[in-house]
């Protein structure tokens, strides 16, 4: 058996970091299923399509390249606001269910966060957790990586890009997000990175230990 993690939560909220500092911390493979989204709305907007048409979306999704998910264009704000577009089309989501459920197969384990990691793609993951920060921390946060980057948007911008992107994501019928019954929630909204993997371990690792010894 492998053991999974699944890491679920809003945009911004840390999900990420603590997912893959997980993967590190277990020896897990590690995939952020947002890259997937993201790089089906790059790969419209490459042909000239529209992310709101699902057959535009789905022609893309159907021949992604996951091998592409470092491509820092992807990492943009406007592929943020297309990656949430294109992922509420349901045969999108469909045509990505595969590939990320075989990659939750891999021995010895692994870390997936997304927004529906818990919920749809393996809902009998070892461990969930469901990662939030109040929305103006989370913008700051966002607002920091983007400077980090080069020219950010002004931080009321992008804290209205991530209030819009919560409502697409919590709204869509497809999917939606929405924390699994059986995850653990964890509010990152006062935490460094360091309290908040320590927070995160504390939360999963007694899950995965009692898989580690008992496998089922
Ligand atoms: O995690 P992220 O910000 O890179 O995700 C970008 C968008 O992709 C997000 O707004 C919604 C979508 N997404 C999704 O619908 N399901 C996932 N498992 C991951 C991301």
């Amino acid at each position: 058996m492998t053991i999974i993690i699944a890491v679920d939560g809003t945009a911004a909220s840390g999900k990420g970091t603590l997912a893959k500092k997980l993967a590190a911390h277990y020896g897990f493979h590690y995939l952020d299923s947002g890259a997937l989204y993201r790089l089906v709305a790059l790969g419209v907007a490459e042909a000239g399509g529209d992310p709101n048409c699902e057959a535009d979306a789905l022609a893309v999704a159907r021949a992604l390249d996951p091998a592409r998910a470092n491509d820092p264009a992807i990492r943009t704000a406007a592929m943020g606001i297309g990656a949430s577009i294109v992922s509420a089309h349901p045969a999108v989501r469909a045509a990505l269910l595969d590939f990320q459920r075989a990659f939750a197969r891999q021995a010895p384990g692994a870390v997936i966060d997304g927004r529906d990691i818990g919920t749809v793609i393996c809902p009998a993951a070892t461990a969930k957790l469901f990662v939030d920060a109040v929305p103006a921390v989370r913008a700051h946060r966002r607002w920091l990586e983007l400077k980090s980057k080069g020219r950010p948007p002004a931080e009321a911008e992008v804290l209205a890009d991530i209030l819009a992107r919560d409502e697409r994501d919590r709204s869509r019928t497809v999917s939606p997000l929405v924390p699994a019954a059986d995850a653990a929630l964890l509010d990152t909204s006062q935490m460094g990175i360091d309290a908040a993997f320590a927070a995160a371990l504390a939360l999963v690792s007694p899950k995965v230990e009692n898989a580690l010894i008992s496998p089922a």
